[in-house]
């Protein structure tokens, strides 16, 4: 159905027909959110929507670029691009040419028309539009890239283009996942398992639950939060008098949990707050996937619960609509877990239900979030996904 939308939007855009396809999934991210900047470890599932690309190599190094959720066709020449961003959509694009560009000879560019499935906000399509036009470019131009090489580039667009210092939770989720498995990485090594789907005695559905707000996280205070988690574990290395090197390459994964425990009263309380959402996040994604792999849904759920909870006390992420969503959904039956599907600052709720419950759910929590917030009616969405395949 997309692909034909695509194909025929090709058509009409450019007179022939586009030549070949690619795409990206989302990303949800149940347990490990704001700890994978501080080199922690999270977790992630890739679900079975995502952004399309159909398109054509062009004989130089043109773009040609069409979206089917923004407006306008952006057109750039890969040479003659610089880090200066326009402030469009089209930004991750250029971004992605930009850093490719670096490190490989891009004789060719691309007519491109491409879509997403859901609003954005949450579900990371901004790495995933990265990686899925990093992809068309790339076999475009006869360049393959290894796994890792896809996450690396994929970050440094974001860190050095867009400009969010994030980590690589997205990246890897939308890269390494498998279907009915659990991705469970260590951003510090990035070594990684991929945990099956346990034998939980109850199925389970992925709810995404959009508040009806888009954001971009380069407006957002992502960012600030990432400098707060630094100055938390530059201060945490001097009170406890270990060796430390540069402020940039601070993370609090260097600082071990007894001297945050011994010296968190030194600390200015809202790093002190940034810092207790670290540890206790970090905790929880390890008995998280514990629990994952006894198939122990009751407990992977309370944990999601509590992330959530200190993302909104401690980390002081989200928006009224957002926190007012999550509450909703701690207080509906049939739902197991749920926080902020990725960074929190607007977008969505990622949650874990008992699809036997699915349409009661659906029903129940548009009508309260609605009854708060009559406004967002027609922006706001309830989508039940399934886990699918990364790229890699
Ligand atoms: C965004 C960032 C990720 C991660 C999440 C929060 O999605 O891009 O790197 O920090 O927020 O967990």
């Amino acid at each position: 159905m997309r692909q034909q939308e695509l194909d025929s939007v090709f058509y009409t855009e450019f007179g022939k027909k586009g030549t070949s396809y690619t795409g990206c999934p989302y990303r949800v991210s149940p347990l490990g959110a704001h700890i994978d900047h501080q080199k922690g470890i999270v977790t992630g599932l890739a679900i079975d929507k995502g952004i399309q690309i159909c398109y054509a190599r062009t004989a130089d190094d043109h773009c040609e670029l069409i979206s089917l959720n923004f407006p306008g066709k952006k057109c750039f020449s890969i040479e003659a691009l610089t880090q200066e961003k326009e402030g469009d959509w089209a930004d991750h694009l250029r971004g992605t040419a930009w850093v490719l560009r670096k490190k490989y000879a891009l004789l060719h560019g691309i007519q491109a028309v491409m879509a997403g499935d859901l609003p954005s906000g949450g579900i990371s399509s901004s790495a995933a539009v990265i990686l899925a036009f990093m992809d068309a470019l790339c076999l475009a131009n006869g360049i393959r890239l290894s796994n890792q090489e896809r996450i690396t580039l994929a970050r440094e667009v974001e860190n050095s283009y867009v400009g969010v210092q994030c980590g690589i939770l997205d990246q890897s989720c939308e890269v390494l996942c498998q279907k009915e498995k659990l991705l469970y990485l260590d951003t510090r090594n990035q070594k990684y398992e991929l945990l099956a789907y346990p034998e939980m005695g109850q199925a389970f559905g992925i709810g995404i639950f959009f508040s009806g707000l888009e954001r971009s996280l380069a407006n957002s205070k992502y960012n600030l939060r990432v400098d707060e988690c630094k100055s938390a574990a530059y201060a945490l290395e001097a009170f406890g008098g270990m060796d430390y090197g540069t402020y940039e390459s601070t993370c609090l994964r260097d600082v071990p949990v007894e001297i945050y425990e011994k010296y968190r009263d030194c600390l200015p309380r809202i790093w002190e707050k940034r810092a207790a959402h670290y540890y206790s996040e970090m905790d929880r994604v390890q008995r998280g996937a514990d629990a994952w792999k006894k198939g122990d849904l009751k407990t992977f759920g309370r944990l999601m619960f509590e992330s959530g909870r200190s993302s909104i006390e401690n980390y002081e992420c989200g928006c009224p609509e957002l926190i007012s969503m999550y509450e909703i959904l701690a207080n509906t039956e049939g739902i197991y877990g749920a926080r902020f599907s990725g960074a929190g600052f607007k977008g969505c709720c990622v949650a874990l239900f008992d699809p036997s419950k699915e349409e009661q759910i659906a029903q129940q929590v548009e009508e309260r979030y609605l009854e708060k917030f009559p406004g967002l009616r027609g922006a706001y969405a309830f989508y039940a996904c399934e886990s699918d395949n990364g790229i890699g």
